[in-house]
């Protein structure tokens, strides 16, 4: 798992309070453009937002979403490595991280010619340097590992969305870093 570390078991005593939800999908490369999938990530999109790995589809927001995308030809506002992405932004000036990379390598090389992130682990401490204190990670993938619970992190949600046998279906996840998020505007859009 890279320089994070791997994933370990969590002291969490129950998952009673666990908001899960299920939903059926048409499945689509570029994710958010089912409808349903799209107003599900909308409705717990909060504050300053980045879209790491952004894609085609824009998310409609009250406030800045920030689009980085590794392919040139995708409309965004960078083109980076997620894996790197720390080092274009000050810390701790996100209130949410979107992130939907490749879902697998055959995924990758079928829809996004092969572009994938290489290392999930680096990819995540960027994005918790990138999260403010509170802050919300939303994860679209094939598993519900989501950032690690060493780090503090306390899981939320989890949604599965059928794909209706097309591929294997989606597993969403919300976890939320620990702390508080600060009221008001604070940083240059
Ligand atoms: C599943 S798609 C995102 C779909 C998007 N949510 C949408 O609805 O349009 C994954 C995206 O991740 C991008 N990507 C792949 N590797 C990346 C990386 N290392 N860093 C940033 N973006 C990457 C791909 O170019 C692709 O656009």
């Amino acid at each position: 798992m890279g320089s994070l570390g791997d994933a370990v078991d969590t002291d969490r005593e129950s998952w009673d309070g666990l908001e899960m939800s299920y939903y059926t999908v048409s499945p689509n490369r570029w994710t958010f453009r089912s409808d349903k999938i799209r107003e599900w990530v909308e409705e717990r999109l909060t504050g300053r937002v980045l879209n790491a790995c952004a894609g085609r589809t824009k998310l409609v927001h009250d406030d800045r979403i920030v689009r980085n995308d590794i392919d040139v030809d995708r409309d965004a506002d960078l083109h980076v490595d997620v894996c790197e992405i720390a080092d274009h932004f000050e810390p701790e000036t996100f209130d949410t991280v979107v992130y939907d990379p490749p879902f697998s390598q055959y995924q990758s090389n079928r829809s996004y010619e092969g572009r994938n992130v290489g290392d999930d682990a680096l990819a995540k401490r960027q994005i918790d340097e990138l999260l403010s204190p509170g802050g919300r990670f939303i994860q679209f993938g094939f598993t519900t590992t989501g950032m690690p619970m060493s780090l503090g992190y306390e899981r939320q949600e989890v949604a599965i969305f059928n794909t209706l046998g097309r591929m294997n279906d989606y597993l969403a996840v919300v976890d939320e870093k620990p702390g508080e998020l600060e009221a008001g505007p604070r940083w240059f859009k």
